[in-house]
């Protein structure tokens, strides 16, 4: 039998990854940061940013990634849109230049309650790339919990568009608890439309879909 190599293990087709926050992949990035993967030689983008919130101010997602991944397993490079910059056209022009020049081997996806992905909301175009989004009340409602008083949610956000995200190679998309119930079987199974933006994933190519009993138990 083969003895088990100790040390860190370098995924030599991974060489940049797609990441989400929220509290999904919470799970996912506690396991890689107590596992050996060492991701020192790859590149990270994140899928958005709040507008108006700095990479130091706590509710940020730069923040968020520091704190529940990059602390443990670094990456030579980690991006975000810059959230602090409130010129949206120079902020999603420097972003979609970033994507070109990292193309993703895997994206990490979580799903909001109406289908969102990203932060692209019901009714954002298939070809949409990156971009400035005015959060829907549901959304801002749904992560109100990661702040002391509704009010302080940013109303704005940058997000990869639609076919930012579909440029990815392979896209893992999680969802956990019922009240993604709804979003998965329309997403899955529902006919073609924006209004549930997770639809377009029936389109790639290289899509694992992971949940819990809870969220697939609308099937
Ligand atoms: C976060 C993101 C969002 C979340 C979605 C689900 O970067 O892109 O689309 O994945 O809002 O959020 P949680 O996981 O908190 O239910």
């Amino acid at each position: 039998m083969p003895t088990p190599v100790a040390g860190p293990v370098q995924c030599d087709q991974l060489h940049v990854m797609g990441l989400a926050t929220g509290s999904t992949p919470l799970e996912l990035y506690k396991l890689i940061s107590e596992s050996d993967l060492d991701f020192s030689q790859a590149s990270s983008v994140n899928l958005d940013e709040y507008v108006g919130l700095k990479p130091t101010d706590p509710q940020s997602y730069h923040y968020f990634m520091q704190e529940h991944l990059f602390d443990a397993k670094p990456f030579k490079e980690s991006f975000f849109p810059d959230g602090t910059n409130p010129d949206a056209g120079a902020v999603t022009r420097e972003y979609d230049r970033i994507l070109a020049r990292h193309p993703i081997d895997l994206q990490v996806l979580g799903i909001g309650r109406n289908g969102h992905i990203g932060f692209n909301e019901p009714g954002t175009t298939f070809d949409s790339h990156t971009h400035r989004v005015a959060l829907t009340p549901s959304t801002i409602d749904a992560n109100a919990r990661f702040f002391d008083q509704p009010e302080q949610v940013p109303r704005y956000a940058y997000t990869m568009g639609i076919a930012s995200i579909m440029a990815a190679k392979r896209v893992i998309l999680l969802a956990f608890g019922k009240e993604k119930a709804a979003a998965i079987r329309a997403s899955l199974l529902g006919p073609v439309t924006p209004d549930v933006p997770a639809w377009v994933l029936q389109r790639h190519p290289n899509v694992t879909v992971v949940l819990d009993v809870a969220a697939a138990s609308q099937f």
